[in-house]
């Protein structure tokens, strides 16, 4: 039979779904005021895997039924990077104003590629909102990505454009007379080298220049591998600083990098992912001195802002030079000075057309709390770390692997030598995961492997520090008296 009813998306019955969506947001709310009272990780069972992975359903189930199987199946087991003990990696810990935001921005549905809308100018207001963190002028041009690794890609893709001196776009880099060379120090994050590598530059264009004992840049070495590639007929594009490394929090001197680049007609990048907010927290904005000297930088509001993920930005001082890399429109997409389409494409500042309204639950975040509500946090992070860290100083069987210059905490349980001290390691980590008791990452500085902890968790409270180094220490007294197998 001939299906006549002219079928949509929208539900059938609008109040019960009303009802079924109260019912979300207050289980939503339930989920966050409890947040500390649960596990801070749990590890999936095997007969709820297999529950996710059934094929494509082709007959419909009521909602209730499908927000049942999420809560069973899916919200049961989420990273946990909400929770006040994760200090894994490096993520923000979300909150919920950001996260009404991206339901509000779902249900508006624009697409930020472009377009005459109220998502458009929100978009662009954040930019400015970053502009005024970074210390950037209005007149810089940027865009919102879907996080770091997009932002630096955006950012070098311009530099590489504006270094090769001829039109990339059109002749592509086999043009290229000289090999470009971006200089790092060797604490920078690995999505560089993935820009490089995707750009067609090759992993070589990343230069790691050696880092000091505070993991910064050294200059001198800077300046030696920029001579020594200027002999060799390579042509040195840019420099990276990185405010806030992911391994240890360190920060390049960005003012001697400036001076540096100004010298050498280079072009200065700033990786803010991390620490470009850092001028938030008037007490702290000094480690960043310089920032503003530089003519790009990335951020990521999904970091130390907390904005639930997605949320990158990237800021750049030619505006015309970004927009005329990545400007482009098919004869299906033309501008006009009136109407929908009019205004500022935003598509034509990175590489992404069809874009979501990632910058509402920023923007909502920062209206209710304000900006210095954000820098405070900063500051309680940075104060935990060096808590953490006097509270390890003063401990016999702890000891710290890297200096605490910013919010990352790296340390070790000493009670093994050091052939078995990192497999202890590993093992107190994994197990303090398992348990659910916390989830700190693991890592090596020059040689030496342990524990750590990113603070960059407005959840957490010293008492979370306190019960966490007591389990360390509990879980590997217990190991070591475990009969070796
Ligand atoms: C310093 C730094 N740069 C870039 C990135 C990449 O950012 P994303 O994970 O948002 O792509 C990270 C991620 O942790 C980072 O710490």
């Amino acid at each position: 039979m001939l299906n006549n009813v002219e079928e949509t998306l929208d539900p059938a019955d609008w109040e019960a779904t009303r009802a079924l969506a109260h019912r979300m947001v207050d289980e939503a709310v339930e989920h966050l005021a409890q947040v500390r009272e649960r596990p801070e990780w749990t590890p999936m069972p095997d007969d709820v895997r297999a529950r996710l992975k059934t094929s494509l359903p082709t007959d419909p189930a009521p909602l209730d039924e499908v927000y049942g199987e999420y809560r069973e199946a899916v919200a049961a087991y989420p990273m946990g990077n909400i929770h006040p003990r994760f200090w894994g990696w490096y993520m923000g810990s979300s909150n919920f104003t950001s996260a009404l935001g991206d339901f509000l921005a779902a249900v508006d549905g624009s697409n930020l590629g472009g377009g005459n809308t109220g998502a458009a100018q929100v978009e662009q207001q954040v930019v400015d909102w970053l502009k005024e963190i970074a210390g950037f002028p209005k007149s810089a041009s940027g865009t919102l990505t879907s996080g770091g690794s997009m932002a630096n890609l955006v950012a070098h893709t311009v530099i590489r454009n504006l270094a090769a001196g001829f039109d990339v776009r059109k002749e592509g880099i086999a043009s290229l007379k000289k090999p470009l060379r971006f200089y790092a120090s060797d604490q920078v994050h690995s999505c560089h080298q993935k820009a490089l590598e995707v750009l067609g530059l090759g992993a070589k264009a990343l230069v790691e220049v050696a880092s000091d004992d505070h993991q910064r840049i050294r200059l001198d070495a800077l300046a030696a591998a920029i001579a020594q590639d200027r002999a060799n007929g390579l042509q040195p594009a840019c420099v990276i600083g990185t405010a806030g490394t992911t391994n240890t929090g360190a920060i390049d001197d960005f003012t001697a990098i400036a001076d540096l680049c100004d010298r050498e007609g280079l072009w200065f990048h700033v990786d803010g992912c991390i620490g470009g907010v850092l001028r938030l927290a008037p007490d702290h904005a000094h480690l960043v001195a310089g920032i503003e000297r530089a003519g790009s930088v990335a951020i990521d509001p999904h970091k130390w802002l907390h904005t639930p993920f997605e949320a990158g930005a990237v800021l750049i001082k030619d505006p015309e030079a970004h927009f005329a890399i990545f400007e482009m429109h098919g004869p299906y997409l033309q501008l006009q000075e009136r109407g929908m389409i009019a205004g500022k494409f935003l598509a034509d500042y990175g590489l992404e057309l069809s874009r979501g309204f990632c910058a509402l639950k920023i923007w909502m975040a920062f209206k209710e709390q304000g900006s210095a509500k954000f820098g405070r946090l900063i500051s309680k992070d940075i104060a935990l770390a060096r808590y953490m860290a006097n509270q390890i100083e003063a401990h016999p069987l702890l000891e710290l692997f890297a200096p605490v210059d910013l919010n990352i905490v790296c340390f070790r349980h000493v009670a093994m030598d050091e052939n078995a001290s990192s497999a202890l390691n590993t093992e107190i980590t994994l197990r303090l995961q398992e348990r659910g008791l916390a989830v700190p990452s693991d890592t090596t500085v020059q040689g030496k492997h342990g524990l750590r902890c990113a603070f960059n968790n407005h959840r957490t409270r010293r008492e979370d520090i306190d019960g966490f180094l007591k389990d360390v220490v509990q879980i590997a007294q217990e190991i070591i008296l475990e009969p070796v197998s």
